[in-house]
């Protein structure tokens, strides 16, 4: 087994904040160990172009507390291609990078995982998401930020929809994944959930309205996923409002701001352990792994397992407790 001399670091797919941290952690763990630094910029893309900057301690020098990459994020077609991925390993070969690290979600590790196999070059993956739809992690990075931006966004609806007895459809992020609108319905208090695990017809909303109506309720808050099988917020509003149209209704997408902002302190230190783990990994000979947390321990799952293992599944329990709460 080669020492690692030079580690490239990269982030890509959707942002996630935390993902600064993770960079910062990743760079400072490789130099204390004495391995340099090579930021990639723009994912895959960048590398295929060879947009490489060295890194060293002063470049990752209050960034802890940023939202967004400072490497910049892409989504990338051409890797996806065997010509792209070749172009994309002779820039990293002919910059003396000998390992990797790819902060994303699956595209990302889907990406990282071809490319390791195809031209034998160890990469350790950090879950950087929003969605938190990731397996091998009980958390992603971001998705603790991303909810806490979620729920003062619900919580202020919520004065607004009790002040005018309205019915409020909030769109939240996750085009495969109902975590952010599971978890901030739990947390916001909201009287229905449209998650694209679950494919809720709009007549069995509609009798969970009607139902809550006869328990009093004068105003209601329906968290819908962006992924949700009738099409997203408005397409759900109209449809119930057609058959349902005992309150005044609005619509409120949260959209891209659930991306942005300073990342909470939970994903601070999380992002920070998992760079500093996933560099330890790589110095330690594991050569295709994504880090995760479990419980409260750092562990990493190889991209075998992460990509292909058990099926996501859809925390059952939380989604029971969020209909109870709901009486
Ligand atoms: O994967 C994170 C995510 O924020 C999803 O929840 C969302 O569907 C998607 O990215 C949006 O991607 P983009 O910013 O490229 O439109």
């Amino acid at each position: 087994m080669n020492k690692i001399e030079r580690i490239g670091v990269y982030t890509s797919g959707g942002d996630a904040p935390g993902m600064n941290a993770a960079i910062r952690a990743v760079v400072r763990t490789a130099l204390y160990n004495g391995i340099k630094v090579t930021g990639i910029y723009r994912g895959y893309e960048g590398m295929i172009e060879g947009d490489f900057k060295e890194m060293v301690s002063r470049s990752v020098s209050s960034i802890l507390q940023k939202g967004g990459t400072i490497l910049k994020s892409a989504r990338c077609a051409e890797f996806r291609t065997p010509e792209g991925r070749q172009k994309a390993y002779d820039q990293v070969k002919a910059a003396g990078i000998d390992a990797l690290v790819a902060i994303g979600g699956d595209g990302t590790f889907t990406g990282a995982e071809l490319f390791s196999k195809e031209f034998d070059i160890p990469v350790m993956c950090i879950p950087g998401t929003i969605d938190n739809d990731l397996y091998g992690s009980d958390y992603t990075l971001g998705f603790d930020t991303a909810n806490n931006t979620v729920i003062d966004a619900i919580d202020k609806i919520k004065d607004t929809a009790a002040s005018h007895n309205r019915l409020f459809f909030v769109e939240v992020m996750g085009r495969d994944s109902g975590c952010i609108a599971l978890n901030a319905g739990v947390a916001g208090g909201a009287e229905a959930l449209m998650l694209p695990e679950k494919d809720t017809a709009i007549e069995e909303l509609i009798d969970s309205l009607e139902e809550a109506r006869e328990r009093n309720k004068t105003s209601m808050i329906v968290i819908v996923a962006e992924g949700d099988k009738n099409g997203g917020a408005y397409n759900v509003a109209k449809r119930v409002k057609e058959k349902f149209d005992f309150y005044d209704t609005k619509v409120s997408i949260l959209g891209h701001l659930q991306r942005g902002g300073s990342p909470s302190s939970f994903d601070r230190v999380l992002a920070t352990r998992m760079g500093y783990f996933a560099v330890n990994e790589l110095i330690r000979g594991n050569r295709s792994a994504t880090v995760g947390i479990r419980g409260s321990q750092i562990v990493s799952t190889s991209l075998e397992e992460a990509l292909r293992g058990k099926e996501l599944k859809l925390d059952e329990e939380l989604l029971k407790i969020a209909q109870v709460m709901n009486i």
